[in-house]
Protein backbone atom coordinates (compact mmCIF):
# COMPACT_ATOMS: atom_id res chain seq x y z
CA UNK A 1 0.00 0.00 0.00
CA UNK A 2 1.76 3.66 -0.64
CA UNK A 3 -1.24 6.09 0.02
CA UNK A 4 -1.38 7.65 3.23
CA UNK A 5 -5.01 8.36 3.44
CA UNK A 6 -5.56 4.70 2.45
CA UNK A 7 -2.90 2.96 5.48
CA UNK A 8 -5.19 5.66 7.99
CA UNK A 9 -8.33 4.70 6.59
CA UNK A 10 -7.48 0.71 6.93
CA UNK A 11 -5.97 1.29 10.23
CA UNK A 12 -8.92 3.33 11.53
CA UNK A 13 -11.27 0.24 10.61
CA UNK A 14 -9.21 -2.49 11.68
CA UNK A 15 -9.40 -0.80 15.19
CA UNK A 16 -13.18 -0.28 14.48
CA UNK A 17 -13.06 -3.58 14.26
CA UNK A 18 -11.20 -4.59 17.42
CA UNK A 19 -8.30 -5.71 15.91
CA UNK A 20 -5.03 -4.69 17.72
CA UNK A 21 -2.03 -3.35 15.22
CA UNK A 22 1.11 -4.20 15.55
CA UNK A 23 3.70 -2.20 13.69
CA UNK A 24 7.53 -2.65 12.54
CA UNK A 25 8.98 0.53 10.72
CA UNK A 26 12.15 0.05 8.44
CA UNK A 27 13.98 1.65 5.90
CA UNK A 28 13.60 -1.68 3.54
CA UNK A 29 16.71 -3.57 2.99
CA UNK A 30 14.89 -6.34 5.49
CA UNK A 31 17.85 -8.72 7.48
CA UNK A 32 17.06 -11.41 9.54
CA UNK A 33 17.24 -8.52 12.79
CA UNK A 34 14.37 -7.05 10.52
CA UNK A 35 12.22 -10.63 10.18
CA UNK A 36 12.66 -11.39 14.33
CA UNK A 37 10.84 -7.70 14.94
CA UNK A 38 7.87 -9.50 12.44
CA UNK A 39 7.61 -12.54 14.13
CA UNK A 40 7.79 -11.48 17.76
CA UNK A 41 5.04 -8.91 16.51
CA UNK A 42 3.19 -11.67 14.91
CA UNK A 43 2.18 -12.83 18.50
CA UNK A 44 0.93 -9.24 19.29
CA UNK A 45 -2.13 -8.63 17.71
CA UNK A 46 -4.63 -9.13 14.61
CA UNK A 47 -2.94 -6.80 11.85
CA UNK A 48 0.76 -6.62 11.57
CA UNK A 49 1.95 -3.88 9.51
CA UNK A 50 5.55 -3.20 8.15
CA UNK A 51 6.72 0.11 6.90
CA UNK A 52 9.62 0.38 3.78
CA UNK A 53 10.31 4.01 3.87
CA UNK A 54 13.74 5.41 3.13
CA UNK A 55 13.29 8.60 5.29
CA UNK A 56 15.14 11.81 3.61
CA UNK A 57 14.66 13.83 6.55
CA UNK A 58 17.16 11.86 8.81
CA UNK A 59 20.09 11.98 6.55
CA UNK A 60 22.26 14.82 6.53
CA UNK A 61 23.80 16.42 3.33
CA UNK A 62 26.54 14.45 2.81
CA UNK A 63 25.01 11.06 3.99
CA UNK A 64 23.78 8.08 2.33
CA UNK A 65 20.52 8.91 1.68
CA UNK A 66 21.06 8.45 -2.61
CA UNK A 67 23.04 4.87 -2.49
CA UNK A 68 21.29 3.38 0.61
CA UNK A 69 20.58 0.21 -0.16
CA UNK A 70 17.14 -1.04 -1.21
CA UNK A 71 14.97 -4.36 -2.55
CA UNK A 72 11.45 -3.26 -2.70
CA UNK A 73 10.38 -6.74 -4.17
CA UNK A 74 12.62 -9.18 -1.80
CA UNK A 75 11.57 -6.85 1.06
CA UNK A 76 7.79 -8.02 0.12
CA UNK A 77 8.88 -11.52 0.05
CA UNK A 78 10.07 -11.56 3.29
CA UNK A 79 7.46 -9.99 4.79
CA UNK A 80 5.02 -12.30 3.35
CA UNK A 81 6.93 -14.79 4.14
CA UNK A 82 7.55 -13.39 8.25
CA UNK A 83 3.65 -13.30 8.58
CA UNK A 84 3.30 -9.77 7.86
CA UNK A 85 -0.27 -8.67 6.85
CA UNK A 86 0.42 -5.06 5.09
CA UNK A 87 3.11 -3.32 3.98
CA UNK A 88 2.95 0.35 3.64
CA UNK A 89 5.34 1.96 1.02
CA UNK A 90 5.08 5.51 0.89
CA UNK A 91 6.56 8.24 -1.72
CA UNK A 92 8.70 10.50 -0.52
CA UNK A 93 6.55 13.79 -1.29
CA UNK A 94 3.40 11.91 0.09
CA UNK A 95 4.99 12.12 3.77
CA UNK A 96 6.41 15.34 3.04
CA UNK A 97 4.62 17.64 0.51
CA UNK A 98 5.95 20.98 -0.69
CA UNK A 99 4.57 23.16 2.25
CA UNK A 100 5.38 20.37 5.22
CA UNK A 101 7.16 22.65 7.54
CA UNK A 102 6.50 20.95 11.66
CA UNK A 103 9.39 18.77 13.22
CA UNK A 104 9.24 16.90 16.50
CA UNK A 105 12.46 17.84 19.06
CA UNK A 106 13.66 17.38 21.92
CA UNK A 107 15.87 18.91 24.79
CA UNK A 108 18.04 16.09 26.09
CA UNK A 109 17.91 12.11 24.91
CA UNK A 110 18.73 12.99 20.95
CA UNK A 111 21.87 15.16 21.86
CA UNK A 112 25.51 13.24 22.59
CA UNK A 113 26.07 9.96 20.90
CA UNK A 114 24.69 9.23 17.85
CA UNK A 115 22.85 12.95 18.06
CA UNK A 116 26.00 14.69 18.63
CA UNK A 117 27.50 13.06 15.73
CA UNK A 118 24.73 13.23 12.89
CA UNK A 119 23.04 17.10 13.34
CA UNK A 120 19.09 16.70 12.94
CA UNK A 121 19.43 13.38 12.19
CA UNK A 122 17.17 12.31 15.36
CA UNK A 123 14.45 15.19 14.53
CA UNK A 124 13.79 13.38 11.65
CA UNK A 125 13.85 9.74 12.76
CA UNK A 126 11.35 11.16 15.60
CA UNK A 127 9.16 13.49 13.07
CA UNK A 128 8.56 10.43 10.45
CA UNK A 129 8.05 8.17 13.29
CA UNK A 130 5.10 10.30 14.97
CA UNK A 131 3.78 10.83 11.20
CA UNK A 132 4.05 6.54 10.63
CA UNK A 133 2.17 6.15 13.87
CA UNK A 134 -0.61 8.84 12.77
CA UNK A 135 -0.68 6.28 9.85
CA UNK A 136 -0.93 3.37 11.32
CA UNK A 137 -2.38 3.48 14.08
CA UNK A 138 -0.62 0.54 16.23
CA UNK A 139 -1.19 -0.61 19.34
CA UNK A 140 2.55 -1.98 19.33
CA UNK A 141 5.59 -0.78 17.62
CA UNK A 142 8.89 -2.90 17.42
CA UNK A 143 11.99 -1.44 17.23
CA UNK A 144 15.75 -3.20 17.68
CA UNK A 145 18.15 -2.40 20.17
CA UNK A 146 20.64 -1.92 17.81
CA UNK A 147 19.95 1.61 17.59
CA UNK A 148 19.45 2.16 21.40
CA UNK A 149 19.31 6.26 21.23
CA UNK A 150 16.47 5.73 18.97
CA UNK A 151 14.43 3.56 20.97
CA UNK A 152 15.32 5.13 23.91
CA UNK A 153 14.16 8.75 22.13
CA UNK A 154 11.14 7.03 20.81
CA UNK A 155 10.14 5.50 24.49
CA UNK A 156 10.65 9.32 25.65
CA UNK A 157 8.43 10.89 22.77
CA UNK A 158 5.73 8.11 23.15
CA UNK A 159 5.55 9.23 26.61
CA UNK A 160 5.97 12.97 26.27
CA UNK A 161 3.16 12.80 24.11
CA UNK A 162 1.11 10.39 25.06
CA UNK A 163 0.91 8.63 22.05
CA UNK A 164 -1.44 5.65 22.94
CA UNK A 165 1.40 3.28 22.19
CA UNK A 166 3.58 0.44 23.47
CA UNK A 167 6.97 0.52 22.47
CA UNK A 168 8.49 -3.02 22.46
CA UNK A 169 12.40 -3.17 22.18
CA UNK A 170 13.96 -6.44 20.72
CA UNK A 171 17.37 -7.80 21.01
CA UNK A 172 19.95 -7.46 17.90
CA UNK A 173 20.37 -10.31 16.01
CA UNK A 174 24.08 -10.58 14.73
CA UNK A 175 26.11 -12.53 11.65
CA UNK A 176 27.84 -15.56 12.47
CA UNK A 177 31.24 -13.32 12.53
CA UNK A 178 29.64 -11.39 15.46
CA UNK A 179 28.76 -8.28 13.92
CA UNK A 180 25.10 -7.08 14.51
CA UNK A 181 22.70 -7.17 11.29
CA UNK A 182 22.37 -3.77 9.99
CA UNK A 183 20.87 -3.21 6.10
CA UNK A 184 24.33 -0.95 5.88
CA UNK A 185 26.49 -3.93 6.09
CA UNK A 186 25.85 -4.00 2.36
CA UNK A 187 28.62 -1.37 2.09
CA UNK A 188 30.77 -3.97 4.06
CA UNK A 189 33.67 -5.66 2.06
O1 LIG B 1 15.63 2.39 12.40
C1 LIG B 1 15.17 2.70 11.29
O2 LIG B 1 15.15 1.90 10.36
C2 LIG B 1 14.63 4.10 11.08
O3 LIG B 1 15.35 5.05 11.81
C3 LIG B 1 13.11 4.22 11.35
C4 LIG B 1 12.79 3.94 12.81
C5 LIG B 1 12.36 3.25 10.45
C6 LIG B 1 12.65 5.65 11.02
O4 LIG B 1 12.91 5.98 9.71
Amino acid sequence: MHEPRLMQRRALAARRAGQRIVFVPTMGYLHEGHVSLLRRGRALGELLVLSIFVNPMQFGVNEDLSRYPRDLEGDLHKAATSGCDLAFVPEPVALYPAEFQTQVEFTQVAQGLCGAQRPGHFVGVATVVLKLCNLVQPDFMLLGEKDYQQLQMVRRMVRDLNLPIEVVGCPLVRDSNGVALSSRNAYLS
